[in-house]
């Protein structure tokens, strides 16, 4: 009888031992709880991690969005407010508001910051193209550019950290964007190829901030391999001929469908710039993963049905940036967004579609995700 009893209060202890322990180990719930872990420090050996954020993220230091975002990100980028129909909306009008209090964050914190972006087709105004109703001509939109560029990269020399010099420059059909940067500029200097804008961009962007890490940025180069080698043929071109591009940015919008072996393979061939510039960087700029397939157009999914797919998908994806890293041609990767609530996948390329590309829900919740990539570095 002794025995028994003493053997059920043994049996007692260890169960509320066990609850205990359990309950001592319990994940934080919230992503921006002083308790939990940082995802930028668990990566710290292999690249930075960042955020695209918006200047309503940086109002209020003692909001929990804020205390997030410092947490777990150390490299930054503005979702819209840098991009040239903000900052410089008229020919004599720039709007500085916003792209200041970023840096003067940035600044406070010691954080990475990225510039998006100089030059690209969307979101400029058109008053770059135009010259009193008709078309600008090349002499004075290369003006133009030079003088956007300079005033813009010349106020944050040595606090943005890297410029998306040109976003978007190829198009669908692996040649260059029929933009009107490229319509208006053409084949500037004569020399027979068309990059001219783009050149004219890297080396006024040089001029002003020579530190300046200078990235030329676009989407699909991990799933297209036709696009991937358009842009090394292009970018070794222009290597070949001194024009200062520091690396390549791939923005990496995937789906949860994408063929993270492929991506490899495309990065690699990227990196192959190396050769010609041993400085030479990747990174991956924008990255988000969409719950549905490519092409697929479904109206609502329920993330709990393909959150493990979800899960696997990420595990893969950040097992291979850092085999790349270690590799030495990775050093940052930058989320588009960094919760679930906010978006611009919710709405693209399927209006009033929701979304969950990220490792944090909309609530700010962390998702299962997180702790499995989270745990991904020490595991190697
Ligand atoms: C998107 C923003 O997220 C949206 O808020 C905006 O309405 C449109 O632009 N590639 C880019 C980014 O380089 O600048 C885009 O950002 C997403 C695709």
């Amino acid at each position: 009888m002794k025995t028994k009893r003493i053997l059920s209060a043994v049996l007692a202890v260890i169960m509320i031992m066990t609850v205990m322990t359990a309950c001592g180990e319990a994940k934080p719930e919230y992503a921006y709880d002083d308790e939990a872990p940082s995802l930028c420090e668990a990566y710290a050996d292999y690249f930075n991690i960042g955020a695209a954020i918006n200047s309503w993220d940086l109002t209020d230091e003692t909001t929990d969005r804020f205390k997030l975002i410092n947490k777990h990100f150390n490299t930054f980028v503005m979702e819209n407010e840098t991009k040239p129909d903000q900052i410089h909306p008229k020919e004599d009008t720039y709007n500085f508001d916003a792209t200041d209090k970023f840096v003067e964050f940035g600044e406070k914190y010691g954080k990475t910051l990225r510039g998006h972006t100089l030059v690209w087709h969307s979101q400029v105004p058109n008053w770059f193209f135009e010259d009193n109703g008709e078309q600008a001509s090349a002499d004075l939109l290369v003006e133009r550019m030079k003088e956007h560029i300079t005033t813009v990269v010349s106020r944050y020399k040595g606090k943005i950290d890297t410029w998306d010099v040109c976003n978007e420059v190829l198009d669908d059909s692996y040649g260059l964007r029929l933009s009107n940067w490229l319509k208006i500029i053409k084949d500037y200097d004569g020399d027979g190829d068309r990059y001219d804008f783009i050149e004219i961009a890297f080396r006024t962007a040089h001029e002003a901030d020579p530190d300046a890490r200078l990235i030329i940025n676009d989407y699909s180069l991990e799933s297209s391999t036709d696009k991937a080698i358009t842009m090394y043929n292009m970018v070794k071109k222009m290597l070949e001929e001194g024009v200062p591009v520091d690396g390549v940015g791939l923005q990496m919008h995937v789906g949860i469908d994408m063929d993270v072996e492929k991506a490899r393979e495309n990065m690699k061939i990227l990196a192959r710039l190396k050769e010609i510039n041993p400085d030479f960087v990747l990174e991956v700029t924008e990255l988000d993963m969409s719950c549905y397939g490519w092409g697929n157009n479904d109206l609502n999914i329920d993330f709990k049905s393909i959150e493990k797919e979800f899960n696997a998908k990420y595990v893969e994806l950040f097992n291979m940036l850092m085999d790349l890293s270690e590799e030495g041609v990775l050093d940052s990767v930058v989320f588009w967004g960094f919760n679930d609530g906010n978006t611009w996948l919710n709405g693209f390329p399927v209006e009033g579609r929701t979304n969950y590309p990220f490792l944090i829900d909309a609530d700010l919740k962390f998702k299962s995700a997180f702790w499995k990539v989270i745990d991904l570095p020490e595991k190697r």
